[in-house]
C-alpha cells in the first residue's frame, strides 16, 4: 500500500522524464543546462504565470536563473527544469527581503562572498516530501530481512535522504515491532543535505493529520502527545535514540558514514540528479554495503544504468552482484 506524501512540499524541482531523472531537457550537465535555457521552448516554460515579470519586486533575469541552475546542480547534484523559474524565484525572494538585497545578482554575489549563506540557498531549494511508511512495502521487505539475520550484531541502516525523518522513524518502528522491543540491537544513521529539515526530524514533533496513515497500534506505542504542541505527537526517546542524524551531502567527496551497512535507503532523491550523478552515488554505495546487503529506492527510480554494480531483485530493490540474494 502506498501512503499519500505529505510533508513540507516546497513544490517539485522538475519535470519527471521516462528515464526517471527530473529533467526538461536533453543533457544536464552544466553545457546542457546552458543549452536548454536556450531552448526555443524555454519562453513559453518560463513564462511566469504567477508573478509576470514587470510585477516582480526583484529583478531576476534568465542570467540569474542560469546561474542558480549551474549553483544547485554543481554543489547538490539537483537537476533544476528550466520551467521552475517561478519557483526559484518565490522560493529565493523571501530570502531576499530579508537579506535586504534588491536584485538576484546582488544576492547572488552575497552567496559568492559569504559560505554562511549556502545552507539557506541549498535548504531553501530542495524539495523534501516525504511521508510515514511511505512505499510500505519496503518496511516489510526490511522486517523480513532483519528476522533472516541470524548473527550477534548491530544491524546498520543508512537512510541517505530523510527529509524531516518520517522515512528513518518508519525504519525505527519497524526496528523495534520486529525485535518486539524498544531497545532492538539496531543502528540508523539519518542524513540530509538540507539543514532545516534535519532540525525537524532531529526534534520529531508531528502534527496529527501527518500521521494519518500510521497505523493506532504504532501510535499509542511509539508517540506520546507533544507538551505544549496543539494537536502533534512526539516521537518517543527510546526511537530517537536508535537514530544518529547528520548532515551529509551527497555529492561530497568524503561521507562522514563507515559501512557496512545491511540497508541503505536511497530513496525520492535520486530523482533530482542526472544518470551520470546517480552513477557516482551508487559506486561508492558499494563498498559500503554488506555482501547480503540492500539498497532500497523509491519507485519511479530505477537503477538499471548501474547493472555493472548492482542487480535489482525487485520491488525497487537492489543488491550488490556478489550478493547470495535472488
Ligand atoms: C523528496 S525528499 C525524499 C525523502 C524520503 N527519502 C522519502 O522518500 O520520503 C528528497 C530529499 O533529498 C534531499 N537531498 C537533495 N539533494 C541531496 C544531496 N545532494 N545530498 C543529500 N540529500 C539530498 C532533500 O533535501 C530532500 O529532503
Amino acid at each position: 500500500m502506498a501512503f499519500p506524501t505529505n510533508s513540507r512540499d516546497k513544490s517539485s524541482l522538475g519535470t519527471r522524464s521516462g528515464s526517471g531523472s527530473m529533467t526538461l531537457g536533453t543533457s544536464v550537465t552544466p553545457g546542457g543546462l546552458r543549452a536548454a535555457v536556450n531552448d526555443p521552448l524555454k519562453k513559453i516554460l518560463n513564462h511566469p504565470s504567477s508573478a509576470p515579470l514587470q510585477e516582480r519586486e526583484f529583478a531576476f533575469t534568465d542570467a540569474d536563473f542560469e546561474r542558480i541552475r549551474n549553483l544547485l546542480y554543481k554543489n547538490a547534484g539537483i537537476v533544476l527544469s528550466p520551467s521552475k523559474q517561478d519557483m526559484v524565484y518565490s522560493r529565493l525572494a523571501r530570502r531576499l527581503r530579508t537579506c535586504g538585497d534588491q536584485t538576484f545578482s546582488q544576492y547572488l554575489r552575497r552567496l559568492e562572498q559569504d559560505r554562511s549563506e549556502w545552507e539557506t540557498f541549498i535548504n531553501s531549494l530542495t524539495t523534501n516530501l516525504t511521508s510515514f511508511f511511505r512505499e510500505a512495502h519496503h518496511f516489510e521487505i526490511l522486517a523480513s530481512q532483519i528476522k533472516q539475520i541470524k548473527e550477534k550484531r548491530p544491524i546498520r541502516i543508512w537512510c541517505c535522504a530523510s527529509s524531516t525523518g518520517e522515512e528513518p522513524y518508519s525504519l525505527a518502528i519497524t526496528a523495534c515491532d520486529t525485535f518486539s522491543s524498544l531497545t532492538p540491537p539496531v543502528e540508523i544513521v539519518a542524513s540530509d543535505i538540507d539543514t532545516s529539515v534535519l532540525a525537524q526530524a532531529e526534534k520529531g514533533i508531528y502534527r496529527r493529520d501527518k500521521l494519518d496513515r500510521v497505523q493506532p497500534t504504532h501510535l499509542s506505542r511509539y508517540f506520546t502527545s507533544a507538551s505544549g504542541v496543539d494537536d502533534s505527537y512526539a516521537v518517543r526517546a527510546e526511537l530517537r535514540r536508535l537514530i544518529n542524524f547528520r548532515r551529509i551531502n551527497l555529492l561530497s567527496p568524503a561521507w562522514p558514514v563507515q559501512g557496512p551497512f545491511d540497508a541503505i535507503f536511497c530513496r525520492n532523491v535520486m530523482i533530482y540528479f542526472d544518470k551520470p550523478t546517480q552513477y557516482g552515488v551508487l559506486k561508492r554505495f558499494v563498498p559500503l554495503l554488506r555482501q547480503e546487503g540492500r539498497i532500497y529506492a523509491g519507485h519511479s527510480e530505477s537503477f538499471m544504468h548501474a547493472a555493472d554494480l548492482l542487480r535489482s531483485i525487485g520491488r525497487t530493490v537492489y543488491v550488490r552482484l556478489d550478493s547470495p540474494l535472488r
